[in-house]
């Protein structure tokens, strides 16, 4: 997989030896028009300023594989400009993907695209491939929130690169509500099955499913489940809504802390879901927090592995999660096992289409 990443950029170097867009130097001159000695005077600290900049802009770019100006303006693509590009009614779909795990992408916007919700998914890119990619075929719907983490140790999971790439997560969900959107964030190991949205009852702070194996009965509570052996529950950090409220912005400030004050360790291969538990055990008195059903939200623990539940709640399930499971080969072969892998007959769905 690397070496395939660093055959393409030295590809994309060859075929374009002029990277920096003849733009843009342009914006912040613009705005100079009373030309007083104030004016004169930023105007020569602006070209001061351009003459460090310039050399070492010349030096970044041509680190990435920019093969057209049009695609140098997605590096520039805020967080704030993308989110109120796609939201719609105030709502944004985002996941977190880097390079490796397009195709999971892929699969899973074919089964959102079959919802009717695709149009308000936001791809967040954990490195300046994916970026260029998702909006190179679908314009705006990408966008990458400095600084890219290392893509060569981010992908294994248990691994400290893996770690640090989850590790952004809750801040990147922060941001977007601290813009005063709705956020529903995916891991994109998931298929949706059916619409989620109806799902999302009331006006709750914080919206979770949860990741065990165990049958629960069909009426089960909404209140956040009691603490399993290790002390804490096991609340999935795979999908979760929030609303943009002081409460759910007080679980992810939590999160985020809880990650500060338990980082990885070679012993404990952690991820990021336990620092969410300890968020939610933290927080769980002052903030409202929803339990979403069981039956629609189920782990693969109990998907992929008992069929006779499967069976019996035949037509009620909503989102699946392909976890319980590692490898990208694994997760790829069960997911076609269980006719869930979509992206090779019906990859004309996805926004994407065929990569
Ligand atoms: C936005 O909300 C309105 C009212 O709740 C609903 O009818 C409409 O379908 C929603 N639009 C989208 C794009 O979700
Ligand atoms: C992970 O983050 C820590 C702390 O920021 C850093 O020291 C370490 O080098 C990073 N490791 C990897 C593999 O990305
Ligand atoms: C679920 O249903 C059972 C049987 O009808 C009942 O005993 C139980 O109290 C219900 N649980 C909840 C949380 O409502
Ligand atoms: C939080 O975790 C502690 C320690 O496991 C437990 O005693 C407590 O009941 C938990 N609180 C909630 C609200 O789950
Ligand atoms: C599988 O599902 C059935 C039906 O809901 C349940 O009775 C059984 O306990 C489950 N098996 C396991 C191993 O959880």
């Amino acid at each position: 997989m690397s070496t395939f990443l660093h055959q393409r950029q030295q590809q994309h170097l060859l075929a374009n030896p002029y990277p920096i867009s003849p733009g843009s130097a342009g914006g912040p001159q613009r705005s100079l028009s009373p030309f007083g000695r104030t004016g004169l005077f930023v105007l020569l600290s602006l070209m001061v300023v351009l003459g460090i900049l310039f050399p070492w802009m010349r030096v970044s770019e041509s680190l990435f594989s920019l093969s057209d100006a049009s695609i140098s303006k997605w590096r520039d693509y805020t967080l704030a400009e993308a989110v109120s590009f796609v939201a719609k009614n105030g709502t944004v779909i985002v996941c977190a993907v880097s390079q490796p795990y397009i195709p999971f992408l892929n699969n899973w916007l074919i089964s959102i695209a079959r919802q009717k919700h695709q149009e308000k998914v936001l791809v967040i890119a954990e490195d300046y491939a994916t970026l260029y990619k998702v909006n190179q075929k679908w314009p705006g719907h990408a966008v990458l929130i400095p600084p890219a983490p290392d893509a060569q140790t981010a992908h294994k999971f248990g691994s400290q690169g893996f770690f640090n790439f989850t590790s952004r997560r809750p801040r990147h969900l922060l941001q977007i509500l601290d813009l005063g959107y709705n956020v529903m964030y995916n891991d994109v190991d998931m298929v949706w099955m059916a619409d989620p949205f109806p799902y999302l009852q009331g006006y709750h702070d914080v919206y979770f499913t949860d990741d065990m194996a165990a049958v629960k009965p069909l009426n089960h509570s909404h209140e956040l489940p009691a603490p399993g052996k290790k002390g804490r529950t096991y609340i999935c950090s795979c999908m979760i809504f929030l609303h943009p409220t002081g409460g759910a912005k007080e679980v992810l400030k939590k999160w985020i802390e809880e990650l500060q004050d338990q980082p990885w360790s070679k012993r404990k291969r952690s991820n990021d879901q336990p620092a969410f538990n300890w968020a939610l055990n933290k927080t769980a008195g002052q903030v409202d927090l929803y339990l979403l059903p069981q039956v629609a939200f189920p782990s693969g623990g109990l998907y992929f592995k008992n069929q006779t539940w499967v069976q019996e709640t035949k037509g009620m399930h909503v989102i699946v999660h392909n976890n319980y499971i590692t490898g990208f080969d694994k997760k790829i072969k069960r997911f076609h096992d269980f006719g869930l892998w979509l992206v090779d007959d019906h990859s004309l769905e996805s926004p994407l289409g065929r990569l």
